[in-house]
């Protein structure tokens, strides 16, 4: 299983990455992110570093771990180091990989949620990948027509501003045992106390935002805090990444209509922020949104995802990359009991959270996954986008970015007091 898992996610990598040039992918294309070669070597030391110690054997090259550690090599520096060339980061790849399999078909491998690891691993770098080919506007490289699943169902449409009222008060967060693979961050679970609260049906869509432009959303000085304002000014912030002046929008490598009915992403943290007060409402806390999206108001019970126990599919959510972007709410058979659509895949979900440890935190497998970006620097993300795998996408999984970052496929679900 764990096996054929690895061979899925390799074929994914390699599809991304397949159809650029030699220079593309050694290229940096902003500093945001790391040229591509970067992320493909950093997955196979990542995976030489964790199934060796799975193996309790020695890695392959492990001179090769600085430059191509998160932490000790930052993004805006990557671009500086005497990297693989996009050949030799490719052989590596296929060397670490042949071992991985022996090690396991050897039943060396025993720790199998580092095997684990190392597929969620490298399946969150597919979605950091994809973000990399909308910066740079290269090619879709699955060229499936999202523009049909996006129009079928148009007729569903409806705006973000519709909101679901939520009964708070002691609320179990987090992963508890035997949910399989989890990060560290997601755990230990425990209990909130919530008051009652709202939350939007679905994302706020395009024709939301438009809406929010045209009643000078980016102009008015009181809807910003401070800080999002000097943010605004300092960047000159118009309208979200990747829409054009002339009122188009980039997707990947293609210049098409801005589609009112589907959700808005790559927005910043300060600009969901702003929309929020323009509507006289807030972000939802994390805790809220994962409330929201495990609660059944008709048994009372909590499910692992917001339409029961099945895990997550296309079928279900809009997951999994090959759609190109978001589709409106309502396309796929995926709402919650309590009405709410698209809280797995689309679009991630800025929330009011700061990411940090929950109480009783404790680093696994090795202290930099998470642990250096607690406090109050990175906000906290829910629920997945159109570009995550569907193994990566759950209703406990926390994603952090800065306030300022909009190359994420992120969005936003306005909530509001009861
Ligand atoms: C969870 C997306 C913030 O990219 O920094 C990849 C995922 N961690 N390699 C990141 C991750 C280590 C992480 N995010
Ligand atoms: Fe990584």
């Amino acid at each position: 299983m764990l096996a054929e898992e690895l061979t899925e996610t390799r074929a994914r990598t390699l599809a991304l990455a397949s159809g650029l040039e030699d220079h593309t992918l050694e290229q940096v294309h902003s500093p945001l992110l790391s040229p591509l070669v970067w992320d493909l070597a950093h997955i196979a030391c990542f995976e030489d570093m964790w199934i060796s110690h799975a193996a309790g054997t020695r890695a392959l090259r492990p001179e090769l771990f600085t430059t191509y550690d998160a932490v000790e090599t930052p993004r805006s520096r990557r671009g500086e180091l005497d990297l693989l060339t996009a050949s030799e980061t490719f052989t590596h790849m296929a060397v670490v990989r042949s071992r991985t399999e022996a090690l396991i078909a050897d039943g060396a491998a025993e720790q199998t949620d580092l095997i684990e690891l190392v597929i969620c691993h490298e399946q969150q770098h597919n979605e950091t990948m994809l973000q990399l080919l909308a910066l740079a506007q290269l090619p879709d490289p699955f060229m499936v027509d999202g523009a049909a699943a996006r129009e079928a169902d148009a007729a569903t449409a409806q705006g973000g501003l519709d909101l679901v009222a939520f009964a708070g008060g002691g609320v179990t967060i987090g992963a508890g045992p035997g949910q399989g693979f989890v990060y560290d961050n997601e755990r230990p679970a425990h209990t909130r106390e919530l008051a009652a609260f709202r939350l939007a049906r679905t994302p706020a869509t395009n024709a939301d935002w438009l809406a929010f432009i045209d009643a000078g959303g980016y102009r008015r000085r009181e809807l910003w805090s401070a800080e999002g304002w000097r943010w605004r000014m300092r960047e000159a912030i118009e309208r979200p990444l990747h829409w054009t002046a002339d009122g188009r929008q980039w997707r990947l490598g293609e210049l098409v209509a801005i589609e009112p009915d589907v959700a808005v992403v790559h927005i910043s943290w300060f600009e969901a922020e702003a929309f929020a007060n323009s509507h006289g409402l807030r972000l939802p806390t994390e805790f809220e949104w994962e409330l929201a999206a495990t609660a059944d108001p008709t048994t009372g019970r909590r499910n692992p995802f917001p339409w029961g126990d099945e895990p997550v599919s296309r079928s279900r959510a809009n997951v999994d990359q090959v759609s190109g972007g978001p589709v409106p709410a309502g396309s796929l058979p995926g709402a919650s009991s309590a009405g709410l659509q698209s809280l797995i895949g689309d679009v991630w979900e800025w929330t009011a959270s700061w990411f940090d440890g929950y109480p009783g935190f404790s680093a696994y497998p090795y202290r930099e996954y998470s642990e250096p970006f607690f406090g109050e620097r990175y906000r906290v993300l829910r629920g997945g986008s159109w570009a995550t795998r569907p193994r990566v996408a759950s209703a406990t999984f926390r994603n952090w970015d800065l306030p300022q970052r909009r190359q994420i496929f992120a969005g936003v679900r306005l909530a509001g007091d009861a």
